[in-house]
């Protein structure tokens, strides 16, 4: 069918899995309190960082800052919203190439350089005109997440 279900009770805190959903590569993460918290510490540098943009509409249920309906489970497309580039995993905190310094963790999209925060919310001054889409998506058991 067109769904994808993830048991998100097998994921590690910090573990990611990349399922595919109608073709695209929808990541399903387990994150850390250290990168949940990191949410707040970068929300000032970001560009929006309550999801209003609209080029990728944040279902209402994600349009928080976690983004997200567990706070730890991220379930996000990663697909850069500027021209479709794969953004990597660039997790860890502290100094990294072409990162800030003070960088706390996320995504980096390696054709023209947008970053993404642990939500996957978008830095300001970067060329994605959006966060990173979050797909359709609810729990049918307190660990399967049905993302369609
Ligand atoms: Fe990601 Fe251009 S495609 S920054």
């Amino acid at each position: 069918g067109a769904s994808v279900e993830v048991d998100v009770s097998k994921l590690q805190p910090g573990e990611k899995v990349v399922v595919e959903w109608r073709g695209k590569p929808v990541w399903v993460m387990r994150r850390t309190p250290e990168q949940l918290a990191s949410l707040e510490q970068v929300e000032s540098q970001l560009a929006d960082p309550a999801s209003d943009r609209k080029a990728y509409p944040t279902p209402p249920y994600a349009k928080n800052r976690h983004r997200s309906i567990k706070p730890e489970i991220l379930v996000a497309v990663g697909i850069c919203t500027h021209l479709g580039c794969s953004p990597v995993d660039k997790l860890q905190p502290g100094p990294q190439p072409s990162l800030p310094d003070d960088w706390k963790g996320g995504f980096l999209c390696p054709c023209h350089g947008s970053t993404f925060d642990m939500a996957g919310r978008v830095f300001k001054n970067k060329p994605a005109p959006d966060n990173l889409e979050v797909p359709p998506h609810h729990y049918v058991s307190d660990t399967v997440v049905l993302i369609g």
